[in-house]
């Protein structure tokens, strides 16, 4: 890789503080002019996703993400005035919240957050809590329930302990149905009744209008209900009350966040493909996975508050990607795996495979120019003075170095990388992360031809669980049934009786026994394990 390369596709656009190096990516010369017509017609697909085209065919939906921070781009005074109106309403939320006008029922300001959500409802509020938080300073703390796993709650709990009189619940889901967060709600509504707290007058709802949870929401009379629209995805939420509401809470600058987004949407809307970081971005994972997912997404920044960012990537991009069928129902098998963690750390865990081993990704470094970010976001951070480790040297250089010297030890042994340079983390930087990725993602699936917002895949996973309960259920019935024999029954003898499968009966069997809710005398061998009621 030359230093003519690097200045031949260098991309920098110091307006928004934002750098891409493509030059890394062994793309022969004519590579972007091969490519441009495919180009043209996804800018052009992306033109009429804006303004309203049916972009999500198979659920016959909008895709309006990119509407939550020009609201005036919405097609129809609605759906403007619906973005505009929620936007409001969370900056008064918030605002009442802090200034202790909405309180805990003992009258004390809530001090904590707990929110309750998962995938798109959960991953961008975590995401910015990390990236953007001010530990004792933030105007809240916040933790999070993103499973349905009791011990996870306990946690989550235990480490709430005495401020759950002050602490209050945002609970997230878009379709208001989804199982691990309507337990995640259950078992906090359990956790307040047992300290002897309503559970109704510490509860908010985000969700879609109509959906279970805002009916739960509003029979029970819940401090207040944010709405999200089915044009929205979840992995693109985070710029909706979904996200912006626990970080208002949290006391970061959502219109920060929302003017970066807005910047970058700004500046990728052009159909102008070298001047267009996220087209850029789109092309070369079309180089480097040859289209299809043949080489995998590294995602490595060198910033640890951007430690969940490479997480959040992994549901945007392999959610929205990992498709069986392109758009004319051709089987396709469509995706790029991503991980990722963050550097210099990962240098210690996994860089020594991608040097040495299997060459079967391409990585994305992720580089911060300014070393400490508390500073100048308004919130008054605290701005450590830089020490020297070395004479002349500072962390944050030895940071750079690394970096700078993974990805040389990357170029020698022929693995590409991109580079991506922000000039410092803060909520307008991050909110130009978030926007510049979904169109990154949204363009690469023109590209391929495939429908990026829906997924089919999550939906075929809920109904299979839910085929587990009842099989529970009938199992648990089947037991009860039985009476108290002195002797059980196989899970095989069970299954038979329940026309179940015996495997997944001896499953549910054994996680029912080692929770005592069936007794279990083991035998060996163990498929001859008796159950009992
Ligand atoms: O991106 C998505 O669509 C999913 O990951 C959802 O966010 C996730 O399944 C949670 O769904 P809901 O918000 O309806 O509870």
């Amino acid at each position: 890789m030359t230093w003519s390369r690097f200045k031949e596709y260098f991309y920098q656009n110091t307006e928004l503080g934002l750098a891409l190096d493509i030059s890394r990516i062994p793309f022969p010369e004519d590579f972007l002019a091969t490519k441009e017509p495919a180009m043209q017609a996804a800018f052009s697909a992306m033109a009429a996703l804006e303004s309203g085209a049916i972009a999500n065919p198979d659920e016959q939906r909008m895709v309006g993400h990119y509407w939550l921070r020009r609201p005036e781009l919405a097609p129809g005074a609605e759906l403007r005035d619906a973005i505009s109106g929620t936007l409001q309403r969370i900056r008064q939320f918030a605002a009442e919240v802090h200034s202790g006008a909405i309180s805990a029922p003992d009258g004390q300001p809530f001090s904590h957050l707990l929110v309750i959500g998962i995938g798109g409802s959960a991953l961008g509020p975590q995401l910015v809590h990390h990236a953007l938080g001010q530990p004792g300073r933030d105007r809240m703390s916040v933790s999070f329930f993103d499973n349905t796993d009791p011990d996870g709650i306990d946690y989550a709990l235990d480490a709430i302990g005495g401020k759950l009189a002050q602490t209050l619940v945002v609970v997230i889901s878009k379709s208001g149905g989804t199982a691990e967060t309507r337990n995640g709600m259950l078992e906090a509504a359990a956790a307040f009744r047992a300290a002897g707290l309503a559970p109704a007058r510490h509860f908010v709802a985000v969700t879609g209008e109509g959906s279970q949870l805002d009916k739960v929401a509003a029979a029970e009379g819940w401090l207040a209900r944010f709405p999200m629209w089915d044009w929205v995805g979840g992995r693109t939420s985070e710029l909706c009350a979904v996200g912006l509401l626990p970080a208002a809470l949290q006391g970061i600058d959502i219109d920060a966040m929302l003017a970066g987004a807005a910047a970058v949407d700004e500046v990728t809307r052009r159909p102008i493909t070298r001047e267009n970081p996220a087209a850029l971005l789109a092309l070369m994972w079309h180089f480097a996975t040859e289209g299809r997912g043949a080489k995998d997404m590294v995602i490595l920044p060198y910033k640890d508050r951007l430690l969940l960012f490479s997480r959040y990537l992994q549901q945007l991009v392999m959610e929205s990607l990992g498709k069986e069928l392109d758009l004319e129902g051709r089987v396709v098998n469509q995706g790029i795996a991503v991980y990722g963690n963050k550097g210099s750390t990962d240098q210690h865990a996994y860089v020594q495979q991608l040097r040495e081993g299997v060459n079967n990704f391409f990585v994305t470094f992720i580089e911060v120019l300014k070393d400490r970010s508390s500073s100048g976001d308004g919130r008054g951070g605290r701005a450590r003075a830089p020490i020297q480790v070395e004479p002349d040297v500072s962390s944050g250089d030895y940071l750079q170095g690394f970096y700078l010297g993974t990805r040389d030890a990357l170029s020698e042994k022929d693995r590409g990388s991109i580079s991506l340079t922000i000039d410092e983390l803060s909520p307008r930087s991050l909110g130009m992360l978030i926007a510049l990725y979904e169109r990154a993602v949204g363009l690469y699936a023109s590209l391929i031809g495939i429908n990026a917002y829906h997924q089919p895949g999550v939906e075929a996973g809920k109904k299979a669980a839910s085929g587990v309960i009842a099989l529970q259920r009938k199992l648990l019935a089947a037991l009860r049934e039985a009476g108290a024999p002195a002797e059980g029954q196989t899970a095989e003898a069970l299954a038979a009786q329940v026309a179940g499968s015996p495997e997944l009966s001896f499953k549910v069997l054994e996680h029912l026994a080692a929770n005592g809710v069936v007794k279990k005398q083991a035998r060996t061998p163990w498929h001859s394990s008796l159950y009992r009621a």
